[in-house]
C-alpha cells in the first residue's frame, strides 16, 4: 500500500497523472487503520511483551520501536493534514505532501527493518514453543482475541476496494 502511495505521488510529481484524491485518501486511511488497529497493538501486547519477559537484552530496541508506534500515528496525522491542504489549497501544497509521504515511507521501512533484523532473530533465540504458538494465534489467520474476525474482514474489503479503484499498474482502475 505504501509503495502504491509513493508511486502515485511520483506520477503526479512527474506530471504523468492528475491526482485522484479518492484513491489517495483511501490508501492513507488503510495505512493508518491497519497498523494502528491491528498490527502495532499485536506487537506491543504479544511479541514485545513476551520478549521482555524472556530477556532484558532487547529492552532498548523494544522501547524505541514502541515509541515509533506512537510517533508513526502522529506522522499519519501530518499526512492527512498535508493531503487536506493539497486537496483544498491546490498545486502549491503538493510538494509538502509529497515530502511527507517520503518521510513517512522512510520512517516506516526503517521501523520494519529493525523489527526484521533485530527483533525477529532475538525472538528466534529466546521464545519458547509455547510462546510461538501464542504468536501464531495472535498474528496468524485464526481469530484474533483482541480485534476479532470482523475487523480483519473489513480490512480485506477495504484493501479489495482500493485495488479496484487505484489506477494501473498498482490497481485495476475501475470506477465504483
Ligand atoms: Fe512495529
Ligand atoms: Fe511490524
Amino acid at each position: 500500500m505504501l509503495h502504491g502511495l509513493q508511486y502515485l505521488v511520483q506520477e503526479v510529481r512527474q506530471g504523468r497523472r492528475r491526482p485522484d484524491f479518492n484513491v489517495i485518501r483511501a490508501m492513507l486511511y488503510y495505512i493508518d487503520a491497519f497498523p494502528e488497529k491491528l498490527h502495532h497493538p499485536k506487537e506491543d501486547r504479544y511479541l514485545f511483551a513476551r520478549l521482555r519477559e524472556r530477556t532484558t537484552e532487547g529492552n532498548a530496541v523494544l522501547d524505541q520501536l514502541e515509541a515509533q508506534h506512537i510517533h508513526g500515528a502522529k506522522l499519519i496525522r501530518d499526512l492527512e493534514q498535508g493531503l487536506l491542504h493539497w486537496e483544498m489549497g491546490g498545486e502549491q501544497e503538493f510538494a509538502a505532501f509529497a515530502a511527507e509521504v517520503e518521510r513517512y515511507a522512510d520512517f516506516h521501512w526503517r521501523h520494519m527493518r529493525q523489527e526484521e533484523e533485530v527483533v525477529l532473530p532475538l525472538a528466534g533465540r529466546v521464545l519458547t514453543d509455547e510462546d510461538w504458538r501464542e504468536m501464531d494465534a495472535a498474528f496468524g489467520d485464526s481469530a484474533d482475541p483482541l480485534v476479532g474476525k470482523d475487523v480483519e474482514r473489513d480490512f480485506d474489503r477495504l484493501f479489495t476496494r482500493i485495488v479496484n479503484i487505484a489506477p494501473p499498474p498498482i490497481g485495476l482502475g475501475r470506477e465504483i
